[in-house]
């Protein structure tokens, strides 16, 4: 089969299923409950213990919820080092808590950046791979449900956790309605409109109803390892709905990057018409990925500032699969090759040195081939309306990033907003003379 008609037959992704009735929040255990619990589990786990029945996931549930109690950050030195002596002895008995405890141990092993942050080494183990059960869609549908579930359920338990709690009603409505929005692109109108309803009014009233109809993976292993995909640096309610957003994000630029390549790849076999269609869908998800910055705007300063302390070293301008994207749409010029954004995503960089052609370097090719081919028209217009989504993401982020960072420095060491806003007028097509016009 030609890889156009591959391209073509890769459905988006089987329908989600929803969590269905009985639906509930989890019950939490109290801080000296999970204490005590998380040294006997690791004791278990310690050689030269052979303990039958060992659970990946228990291990992996059990520390998760120490990390909440107290935050990544602020884990006693003991249990890193008794968690690493494990990590040490197991690894490689299973794919799935080697890349948990790598991620609760970055800091531990001075390898902390946002990959481990954000959990990213579980996560693609759900997107990658002829045997993974979700898309990268489908993943971002399932993000944004957990973060629904978790602001629920933190606001039914009314719990205090820190002294910088949930957020009010009004806020959280906003919140859960951005994140509803986000995730029902993938579930049709109708179960997008029961779920708005729900979190709409009075979201604890229609509770049951919510957690029944969000949607949950179709791998019960997929959906249990989800729970454990968030690990906070502090106790600041907000981080984990900041974290889950950047996973999100990650996940939006993955599909948006192979879907370029995609395009790419119809462009050279003469199907301009479909790579069109493929950089329209590319347009919808960044138009998308901008209701990340509404849901983020709904986030307090203080909670903001507060937990960034424990963050340093990590942040998004480490994302690989956004410069990912960048480089499947045109090979970035020098000064953007040398500035901070691409000294710190090096396996983007090797991608770039491997020759890969982007849609840039097709579009070229077929300009001089067939000048005339109205195909290249319409493609030139869904490139042209990318930029303009591309452009718009970016003034949002500046926007949001001066309403929480101000004047201070980026959590990756850049000056902050002022770097920011000095790529605001970069281009993804700046080789494509030919879109000017259609700007
Ligand atoms: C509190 C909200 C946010 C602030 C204050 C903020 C601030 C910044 C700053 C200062 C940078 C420059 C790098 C650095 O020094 O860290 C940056 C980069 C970046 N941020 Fe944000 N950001 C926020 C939210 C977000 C969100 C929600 C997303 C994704 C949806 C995001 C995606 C990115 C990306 C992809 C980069 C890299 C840009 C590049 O490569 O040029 N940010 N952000």
């Amino acid at each position: 089969m030609a890889r156009t008609d591959t391209i073509v037959a890769r459905t988006p992704g089987t329908p989600l299923p929803e969590t269905g009735p009985g639906a509930r929040c989890s019950a939490e255990l109290t801080r000296a409950d999970v204490a005590a619990m998380v040294r006997d589990e690791v004791q278990r786990w310690l050689p030269p213990a052979e303990g039958a029945g060992r659970d990946p996931l228990g291990l992996a549930r059990i520390v998760t919820q120490e990390v909440r109690w107290v935050g990544s950050h602020s884990l006693d030195r003991s249990l890193l080092a008794d968690l690493a002596a494990v990590r040490h002895a197991r690894r490689g008995q299973d794919a799935r808590l080697d890349a948990f405890l790598d991620c609760v141990l970055a800091r531990y092993d001075d390898r902390y950046w946002n990959r481990p942050y954000l959990c990213l080494p579980l996560l693609e183990q759900f997107v990658e791979g002829p045997r993974a059960p979700l898309t990268h869609t489908g993943l971002v549908a399932l993000l944004a449900a957990d973060l629904v579930r978790f602001e629920l359920c933190a606001s039914r338990r009314a719990t205090p956790v820190s002294a910088l709690g949930r957020p009010d009603g009004r806020t959280l409505r906003t919140r859960l309605r951005h994140a509803v929005r986000l995730l029902t692109a993938d579930l049709g109108e109708d179960l997008g409109a029961v779920l708005l309803g729900g979190v709409s009014a009075d979201p604890l009233a229609g509770l049951p109803e919510v957690l029944a109809r969000l949607p949950i993976a179709p791998a019960p292993w997929a959906a249990e390892w989800l729970e454990v995909s968030v690990l906070p640096t502090s106790t600041v309610h907000d981080e984990t709905f900041f974290i889950r957003a950047l996973q999100t994000h990650e996940m939006l630029y993955a599909a948006a990057a192979r879907l370029v390549g995609d395009a790419t790849a119809c462009l050279q076999a003469g199907r301009p018409d479909l790579a069109a269609g493929l950089v329209d869908r590319v347009t919808a998800m960044v138009d998308r990925g901008q209701s990340l910055f509404r849901m983020v705007a709904t986030m307090r300063y203080e909670a903001f500032h507060t937990f960034r302390e424990s963050t340093d070293g990590a942040s998004a301008i480490q994302s690989e699969q956004y410069k990912r994207f960048e480089v499947r749409c045109g090979t970035p010029p020098p000064d953007r090759l040398e500035c901070p954004a691409f000294e710190q995503v090096p396996s983007v960089s090797a991608e770039l040195a491997d020759g890969r052609e982007s849609l840039t370097g097709a579009w070229r090719v077929a300009r001089l081939r067939r000048p005339h081919d109205p195909g290249l028209a319409r493609l030139a217009t869904a490139m042209a309306a990318l930029e303009a989504s591309h452009r718009r993401w970016k003034g949002t982020h500046v926007t949001v990033a001066t309403r929480m960072l101000g004047e201070a420095r980026g959590s990756g060491h850049t000056s902050g907003v002022a770097y920011l806003r000095a790529w605001v007028d970069h281009r993804l097509f700046w080789a494509v003379p030919e879109l000017d016009a259609q700007q």
